[in-house]
This record gives structure tokens, sequence and C-alpha cells, in this order.
């Protein structure tokens, strides 16, 4: 059995030996030293612990000793935990192995060693160390801008993790001296995203969760602009809405709500909306208005479908002068139908200036 005595702690090892009669009765305590410089022995939770020690001649008696109790003593295992024996590679060897080391077994061992003349005691400290691991971050949430947030998380680990945010996007920014609690006032919607929370220790990789962050904000227009088009031709007016949730949007022309019927269609797609004229008559030239929703506001813009009348060709500057005379000239328009107005206009600038030498001549 264990022996588990609450008295004093630092002395409990001590008493022990004496009950094992592995002390001398009539030696002084102190020259037990147990303030010798301690070995550390650092095992990963779930790793097998080996404790050294090693005898002089086979007739020490010898014993290992836990902070609370006694776990061997010679070959006779006092303790109950299937988890310990000994490890012996030679017949001087009195070493302890502990498999599928637990934070509990942290602290303190003691393998004493009494020969005829003295006892010598070595001391070895165990220390257990634990992975970090995140056991609950925040869940997602979506708020309201402006409000204060407060994300979570909670880590463990052996020694204790260090845990760090970061809002990844856009920008994967790190946010100093933060800890369990990320605390955000008055939340802005650039701030909203995904946020990193990272528990690290020297002992195994960090371990890194995410928690999404949604911010919620009245519309704002991004995108809308006035056209033009033909008659008889399709029309499409656009427009955009940065928002969250998702706009909602309504078209009107001057006071009239407009809906997809008699030849209009409109198409919400997410952030924008489209409102397509299949055929464009003079009734629907004039002012249109796009307003876009959501429960947290409601804003609107106006745009114009202008009417597109036929196309003027364009005219090289240099020819502006000789207007009616190019107009008449079939090679000439030609080149300019082409694309290259330039070259058209060099040419005639050569044509001019040769016809300017021949008559001077
Ligand atoms: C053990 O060492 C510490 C400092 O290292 C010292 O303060 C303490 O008095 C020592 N204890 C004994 C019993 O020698
Ligand atoms: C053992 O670890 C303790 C704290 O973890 C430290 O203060 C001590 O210096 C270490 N001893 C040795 C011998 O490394
Ligand atoms: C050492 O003592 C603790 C109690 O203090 C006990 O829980 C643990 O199992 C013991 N370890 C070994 C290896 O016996
Ligand atoms: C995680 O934290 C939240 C809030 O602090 C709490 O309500 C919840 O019970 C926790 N979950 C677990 C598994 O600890
Ligand atoms: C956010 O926190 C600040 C400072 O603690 C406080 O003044 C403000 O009223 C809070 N805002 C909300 C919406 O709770
Ligand atoms: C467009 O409307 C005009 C007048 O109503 C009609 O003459 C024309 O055929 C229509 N065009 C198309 C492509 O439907
Ligand atoms: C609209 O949505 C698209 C795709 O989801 C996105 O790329 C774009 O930035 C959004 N525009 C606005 C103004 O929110
Ligand atoms: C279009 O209508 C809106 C609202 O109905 C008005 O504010 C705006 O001035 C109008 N635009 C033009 C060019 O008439
Ligand atoms: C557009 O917004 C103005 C005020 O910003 C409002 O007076 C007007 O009624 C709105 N138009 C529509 C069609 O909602």
């Amino acid at each position: 059995m264990v022996w588990r005595l609450q008295s004093d702690r630092n002395q409990l090892p001590l008493l022990l030996l004496r009950l094992l009669c592995l002390l001398p009765t009539g030696l002084p305590v102190r020259s037990v030293d147990f303030n010798r410089s301690t070995d550390n022995i650092t095992v990963r939770q779930g790793d097998t612990a080996v404790l050294r020690c090693y005898i002089e001649d086979r007739s020490s008696k010898v014993a290992w000793l836990n902070r609370s109790g006694i776990i061997f003593a010679g070959q006779d295992k006092w303790s109950l935990d299937p988890r310990v024996e000994l490890d012996k590679r030679s017949v001087l060897e009195y070493s302890l192995r502990i498999q599928k080391v637990d934070v509990y077994d942290e602290g303190p061992y003691t393998c004493s060693v009494q020969t005829q003349h003295h006892t010598k005691t070595t001391q070895v400290y165990l220390i257990v160390q634990v992975p970090p691991k995140i056991s609950n971050i925040s869940a997602d949430i979506t708020v309201n801008e402006g409000s204060n947030v407060t994300l979570v998380c909670i880590a463990n680990g052996r020694p204790d993790p260090i845990i760090t945010w970061r809002h990844l996007n856009p920008t994967a920014r790190e946010f100093e001296g933060e800890e369990e609690f990320l605390d955000i006032q008055g939340i802005t919607r650039e701030q909203s995203g995904k946020y990193e929370c990272k528990a690290a220790n020297e002992v195994a990789s960090a371990d890194v969760k995410q928690v999404r962050v949604t911010v919620n904000y009245p519309p704002i227009i991004t995108e809308s602009k006035s056209i033009e088009a033909f008659a008889g031709k399709q029309a499409y007016l656009r427009c955009e809405a940065s928002a969250e949730p998702k706009p909602d949007f309504e078209w009107y022309k001057d006071d009239t709500r407009l809906s997809s019927a008699q030849g209009l269609e409109i198409k919400n797609m997410g952030n924008r909306s489209t409102l397509m004229v299949a055929n464009v008559t003079e009734e629907h030239y004039g002012n249109y208005t796009c307003v876009a929703a959501n429960k947290l506001g409601v804003t609107n813009t106006s745009l114009y479908l202008y009417k597109r009348v036929i196309p003027t060709k364009p005219i090289p500057a240099s020819e502006r002068g000789s207007n009616a005379h190019f107009k008449h000239k079939g090679p000439g328009t030609a080149i300019v139908d082409n694309g290259s107005p330039n070259l058209a206009a060099s040419i005639w600038l050569m044509v001019t200036s040769l016809l300017s030498l021949i008559c001077k001549c």
C-alpha cells in the first residue's frame, strides 16, 4: 500500500525512510542532504519518464519515494499504479520508469541508497509538459456597427500558453497585449471578418482557431451611372450598394415603383441590381431612382436614361476647317472608318503640301 501522511511534506521522505529502516536511527537528519541541486526531467504528457538511479554495491538498501509515498522499497512495489515499474538494465541500476506520464505525476522523486556507511539520496524533479490546446473560443457573432465586442479564447497547456489575436482579413494585424479576452470598442465595418486566436508554448506547435465577426451596417450606394440608349434597343441601368446584411433593391421611375413586367426586368444579385429595358421607347427616357435598404437603413440615388442619337463620325482636329470638303472625299472617309484618323490626316497633309509645292512652281 501507499503511505499517505498529512504531516509536513518536506519531512515526509525522511519519516518514510526511517520507517523503512533505511536511515540509521542515530543519524542526524541534517546529514541527509535534500537540498542538493535537483535534476529536472522534462517529459511530455503521455510519454514515458525514466528517473535514473545507480547503486554502488548490491548490498545497498534502496527505495524510490514520491512526494506522498513510497513507490518501491527494494524490489517490492508499494505503489498501486500499474504505470510504474523499475528499470534495471544492469545489476547496479535502480531507475524508475513511469509510463503515460500525466500532470499529477509532476513533482519531486527521491531515490534513496543506503550502504553500510552512508545514505545517499538522488532527487529528481519531474516536469510534465502539455502541448497548447484551445478549449473554448467565442462562437461566430453578428453585431451592429458601433457595438462593443469581446472575443474569448481559453487555452490549456503546460507551461501556460501565450494567447495572441490577429484580425485575418484584410491586414492580418496582430493585437498587442491581448490575452484570453479581445475587446473591440465601437466596432466598425472594416473590423468585420475572421479573427484568429493562437495559443503557443514551447512544447509543441501552436493551436489555432478562428471566429468570424459579422458587422451589420446600413447600405451606401457605391456605383450607379446614368447611361445613353438608342430607341428600339436594350438598356441596362446598374446600381451597386455596400451593406450588411445584403441589401434589398427597389427601382422607381419618377414616383412610380417599377417591377419586372411590360418589357422591364429587375435582377438582384447580392450587392447589385440591374434594371433591363428590353426595347427602349420615348417614355423610358428620364429619371430613375435606385433604392437600397436593409434592416439598418435605406438610401437612394437617382440616375438618368438619356436618349442616344445617331452618332456623328469622329473628326480629326486638324480637319475641322475643311469639314465639308473632307466628307465628300470617298477614300479619306474609308480610312477614318478603319480606325486610323492619324494616318488619314498625315496623308491629307502630304497631299496638300505637294499640291501647294506644285502650285508655287
Ligand atoms: C536549500 O537551499 C536554499 C537556497 O538554495 C537555502 O535557502 C536553504 O536554506 C537550503 N535548505 C537547507 C535545508 O539547506
Ligand atoms: C528546475 O526547474 C526549476 C523551475 O522549473 C528551476 O528553477 C531550476 O533551476 C531547475 N533546475 C535545474 C537543475 O535545471
Ligand atoms: C505521486 O504522488 C501523487 C500524489 O501526490 C500521485 O497522484 C501519483 O500517482 C504519484 N506518482 C507515482 C508515479 O506514483
Ligand atoms: C465556452 O465559453 C462560453 C462563454 O464564456 C460558455 O458559455 C461556454 O459554456 C463555454 N463552453 C465550454 C465547453 O466550456
Ligand atoms: C462601449 O464601451 C464604452 C466604454 O466602455 C462605453 O462608453 C459605451 O457606452 C459602450 N457602448 C455600447 C454600445 O455598449
Ligand atoms: C421595339 O418597339 C418598337 C415600337 O413599339 C417596335 O416597332 C420594335 O419592333 C420593337 N423592337 C423589338 C426588338 O422588339
Ligand atoms: C459586391 O460583392 C462582390 C462579390 O461578393 C464583391 O467583390 C464586391 O466587393 C462587393 N461590392 C461592395 C460594394 O460591397
Ligand atoms: C431625379 O429625381 C430625384 C428624386 O426624385 C431628384 O432628386 C433629382 O433631382 C432628379 N434628377 C433630375 C436630373 O431631374
Ligand atoms: C430618396 O431619399 C430622399 C432623402 O434622402 C427622400 O426624400 C426620397 O423620398 C427618396 N426617394 C425614394 C424613391 O425613396
